[in-house]
C-alpha cells in the first residue's frame, strides 16, 4: 500500500518536472521621445521554467501587433538582422510613408538570440506615423498592445495541460511555419501609450502662403539671374 502511494508520488513529481507550467514576467518599456522610439522587452522565466526550456531545446519569441499609428521599418529591421542584433520577421505589408489613416496593420515576430532563458532582453525600433490634422491640433494617442509570448519546443508539447496553439514563422526568415504555444505571462508594466503631435488645421493657410511666397521669391531670383546673364 505505502509502496503504491510512494510510486504514485514519484510519478507525479517526475511528471511535474517534465512539463512546463509557464511562469514568466514581461517588462515592456519605451525609450526615446518623438517619432522614433525603441520598445524594450525583458522576459524572465522562473528558474524551474528555465531548466525545462533549456533541456527541451525550446525557442522563445514575441509577437507584437503594431497598431495603425506605428510602423516598423523593414529596411532598418533587415540591417539589424544582418548584423544579428535583432532576429525579427515582419508579417504584413508596411508602407513607411503613409499617415495613420491610410495605413495597414502588421505584426512583428521577435526571436530570442541567446539560448539563455532566465533573462531575455529584446529591443524593437518603431516609428510613429503622422496623424490626420485636427482643427484643434494638439496630440494624438497611440496605444501599444501587449505582446504574445510564444514558446516552441522541437520535442513537441511540453506544456502541462492544454495550451493555446498558434501558427507562426519558425524563425526570422519566415520560410517555414511552426506550431507555437501562446503562453500566459504576468505583465509588470502598465499599458503603454505614446503621444504624437498632430498638425493643426488652423496653421494650413499660413503654411501655404509662406510656401507660396518663398517659391515666388525663388522664381524671381532665378529669372533675374537668367536675365542678367543673357543680357
Ligand atoms: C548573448 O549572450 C552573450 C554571452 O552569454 C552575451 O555577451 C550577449 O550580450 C547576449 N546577447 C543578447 C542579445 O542578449
Ligand atoms: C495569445 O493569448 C492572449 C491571451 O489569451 C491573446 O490576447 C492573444 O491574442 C493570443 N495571441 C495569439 C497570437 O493568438
Amino acid at each position: 500500500m505505502w509502496y503504491l502511494i510512494f510510486l504514485a508520488l514519484l510519478f507525479d513529481i517526475s511528471a511535474c518536472q517534465k512539463c512546463l507550467r509557464p511562469d514568466a514576467l514581461i517588462t515592456q518599456t519605451i525609450e526615446n521621445e518623438g517619432f522614433h522610439r525603441d520598445i524594450k522587452y525583458l522576459i524572465e522565466f522562473s528558474s524551474n521554467n528555465v531548466n525545462i526550456l533549456f533541456s527541451a531545446h525550446c525557442k522563445v519569441a514575441l509577437r507584437q501587433d503594431i497598431p495603425l499609428g506605428l510602423f516598423v521599418n523593414p529596411d532598418q529591421i533587415a540591417d539589424l538582422v544582418r548584423v544579428k542584433k535583432l532576429l525579427a520577421y515582419i508579417d504584413g505589408n508596411v508602407n513607411v510613408e503613409t499617415p495613420m489613416h491610410h495605413s495597414e496593420q502588421h505584426s512583428t515576430y521577435i526571436y530570442s538570440i541567446n539560448d539563455t532563458f532566465s533573462r531575455i532582453s529584446l529591443e524593437l525600433p518603431i516609428h510613429l506615423r503622422y496623424q490626420r490634422a485636427q482643427i484643434t491640433g494638439g496630440f494624438g494617442k497611440v496605444e501599444l498592445p501587449k505582446p504574445s509570448l510564444l514558446v516552441h519546443c522541437p520535442e513537441g508539447a511540453i506544456l502541462c495541460g492544454s495550451s493555446q496553439k498558434v501558427e507562426a514563422p519558425c524563425d526570422y526568415t519566415g520560410a517555414k511555419s511552426c506550431m507555437w504555444s501562446n503562453v500566459s505571462y504576468k505583465a509588470i508594466t502598465n499599458d503603454i501609450e505614446m503621444m504624437v503631435p498632430v498638425g493643426d488645421l488652423d496653421h494650413y493657410p499660413i503654411v501655404s502662403i509662406v510656401t507660396f511666397l518663398v517659391a515666388c521669391a525663388g522664381c524671381i531670383y532665378i529669372l533675374s539671374v537668367l536675365s542678367t546673364t543673357i543680357l
